[in-house]
């Protein structure tokens, strides 16, 4: 998830780009670039880093006059981008904005491009040189090559060679007065000012200087100059498009216009998703993490698969692990890092250990993986932060791409992180071959149908959610059941119950719950119950029943169409159906909102909840 933005109108502008780019470094932080069009000359300056790094490399530190802009007049029309290293590691080089061969086109993306290496061997072949690892310079490259004059039309036919999902804007030497951009699932948004205009992958980024915008819908392209915006779409046809008035004010556009960072990054589960699976899924029938450097001897030989984590990544690895033993079919052991770490666990040189940790700085997962290593195992590290400590302790990385997580309670480095387990379960049945390929395809397809079932599920929720939270959220004590992959959705419902609401929350193994837990239950206490389709829901129905029976209300967590539960139940929120083992990741997104319209009915700071810190560097 990077931050795009681009400028034409009458002031000079590297200072407003900059401005932007500060607005948007939630999306993204790890290098920046600006590009400049002045006197028919594009200047670029790129730095690795924070925006500090590009301010001080582009001479606006007040340090010596070095860098750009210093053209006399000043450039009025320019591009910028802040960058989340997907595709090319966190260099100078890779940082945008990319040109093109003859530096007459440049162009800034945020998103993927899937089909990257086919169109670059097309590209070189043609005698295009590129300059960089990533996959965003392609486009600029796919401009030069149709570009005939209009750079409207170029980037039209450029956008119509692309696959993936992502937003970019461009701009030509040769067309002083205008940027063009597209849209492909990725955000993208016009800030329509007094003959200035801006482009923006979201509104904080010009809401200081305008509050009309113009959204730009997938598939459209938009030819911006100072004196407006024509937005077409991918075929050329014209299409009509209301401008806003945006109301928030500076603390909310922080936010996106939500009220808090964890409702936004709930939102932002289908994009961090896409993202995270988007060409790591090449094709209908092979999963590609070659990424992994981890070679197929390795993986074929790996006795054993050993997942370490704390909080909610132990609860992402629990999925894993009943992924990977039913798809890969090796034993998979499951442990808490403060345990782990302390138990002088038996470990060794065929073993694959899974440290799995969204910042990468948790003290207790980085002493579990150093310790697995050193003891000979492979180390594999799944992290949201490029460059952090993690990625150091470990012989491979798998990045989760879900953007800057905010919100102390984690929601979208769950969700990603669950979508890296099935990848990697995938991945490691594809080279055991323990699935045969009709099987392996199934899964694939449905894994890459998972963004829009999230958006479906996220749609149809809230409103049975905040039913649920209006009668429950004076609550003295909440209650989670479920059974195999239900559980650990079950865990992290109670966690997120637990870190934000501050309510006494348990998580139970619905078949444990005679031998204990049962005496909890009276009819005041609220039972959530994970019941998605799965080979132990007719189990999962007779404990329902037994809490009935005491007189607790049971709210069940369903398969949208199974139906099954809805004698079992007091009230039943669908969601959106796919393969079994698969349904995790759209169950948790009911517990997730439950935990937070209960939180914010009771008045709390479910940013900062009390007591708690988004990273945990001490042991
Ligand atoms: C989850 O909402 C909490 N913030 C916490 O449990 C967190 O998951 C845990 O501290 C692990 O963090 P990590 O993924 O950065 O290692």
């Amino acid at each position: 998830m990077c931050g795009i933005v681009g400028y034409v109108g009458g002031r000079p502008c590297r200072d407003l780009l900059v401005a932007g780019l500060e607005k948007l470094e939630y999306r993204g932080y790890d290098s920046a670039g600006i590009s400049l069009l002045a006197d028919g000359r594009v200047e670029t300056v790129r730095a690795v880093g924070n925006l500090a790094n590009l301010r001080a490399a582009a001479g606006m530190d007040g340090g010596e006059d070095g860098g750009v802009a210093v053209a006399a007049p000043p450039a009025t029309i320019g591009l910028a981008h802040t960058r989340w290293a997907t595709h090319g590691r966190v260099t100078e080089e890779n940082a945008h904005p990319h040109g093109d061969c003859s530096d007459a086109i440049h162009i800034v993306l945020n998103g993927i491009v899937e089909n990257h290496s086919e169109l670059r061997a097309e590209l070189t072949e043609q005698g295009h040189s590129f300059s960089s690892e990533t996959d965003a310079e392609i486009v600029a490259h796919l401009i030069e090559r149709n570009y005939e004059g209009d750079l409207t039309e170029a980037v039209r036919a450029s956008f119509n060679e692309l696959r993936g999902h992502y937003a970019f804007a461009a701009m030509h030497a040769a067309h002083p007065d205008t940027l063009v951009a597209a849209r492909q699932e990725c955000p993208l948004v016009i800030g329509i000012g007094e003959d200035e205009l801006f482009i923006a992958s979201a509104i904080p980024a010009f809401l200081a200087q305008t509050r009309r915008a113009l959204a730009i819908e997938n598939g459209e392209v938009v030819t911006v100059t100072a004196a407006g915006a024509t937005v077409t779409d991918a075929a050329g046809t014209p299409v009509e498009r209301e401008v806003q008035d945006v109301s928030w004010d500076e603390e909310a556009a922080e936010k996106g216009g939500y009220e808090t960072f964890m409702r936004k990054e709930i939102d932002e589960q289908p994009d961090a998703v896409a993202e995270t699976i988007a060409d790591r899924l090449p094709s209908r029938d092979r999963v590609d993490l070659s990424e992994l450097e981890i070679s197929p001897e390795v993986i074929a030989g790996v006795r054993r698969i050993v997942i370490v984590a704390c909080g909610t990544s132990y609860h992402a690895g629990l999925v894993g692990r009943y992924a990977i033993e039913q798809w890969a079919r090796v034993p998979v052991e499951m442990d808490i890092a403060s345990e782990y770490r302390y138990r002088n666990p038996v470990v060794g040189s065929d073993d694959l250990v899974i440290g799995i940790t969204q910042s990468g700085e948790t003290a207790d997962t980085l002493a579990a993986m150093r310790l697995a290593r050193e003891q000979g195992a492979t180390v594999l590290a799944l992290t949201n932060i490029m460059g952090s400590q993690a990625t150091r302790d470990a012989d491979a990385v798998l990045y989760t791409r879900a953007g800057l997580e905010i919100g102390v309670a984690a929601t979208k480095t769950f969700t990603a992180q669950v979508a890296c387990m099935y990848l990697l379960g995938l991945w490691i049945a594809q080279q055991r071959g323990t699935l045969d390929d009709e099987r392996l395809s199934e899964l694939i397809s449905e894994l890459k149908a998972l963004p829009h079932k999230i958006q479906e599920t996220l749609d149809s929720v809230s409103e049975q959610v905040q039913a649920v939270a209006t009668a429950e959220h004076e609550g003295r004590f909440f209650l989670y059941l479920g059974r195999n992959i239900g559980l650990p959705v079950c865990l992290e419902g109670a966690l997120k119950m637990k870190e934000i609401s501050y309510i006494p929350s348990d998580a139970y193994a619905a078949g444990e719950m005679k031998h204990g837990p049962i005496a909890l239950l009276d009819e005041s206490t609220p039972v959530v119950c994970v019941a998605t389709d799965s080979p132990t829901l007719d189990k999962m129905l007779s404990n329902m029943a037994e809490v009935r029976a005491r007189g607790a209300d049971v709210i069940s967590i369903v398969t949208a169409g199974s139906g099954r539960a809805a004698e079992d139940s007091d009230l039943m929120i669908e969601v959106s159906r796919t393969d079994w083992v698969l349904q995790p990741i759209v169950a948790i997104l009911p517990l997730q909102l439950l935990a937070y319209d209960v939180a914010r009915m009771r008045g709390l700071n479910v940013d900062q909840p009390r007591n708690l810190a988004k990273t945990v560097t001490v042991e």
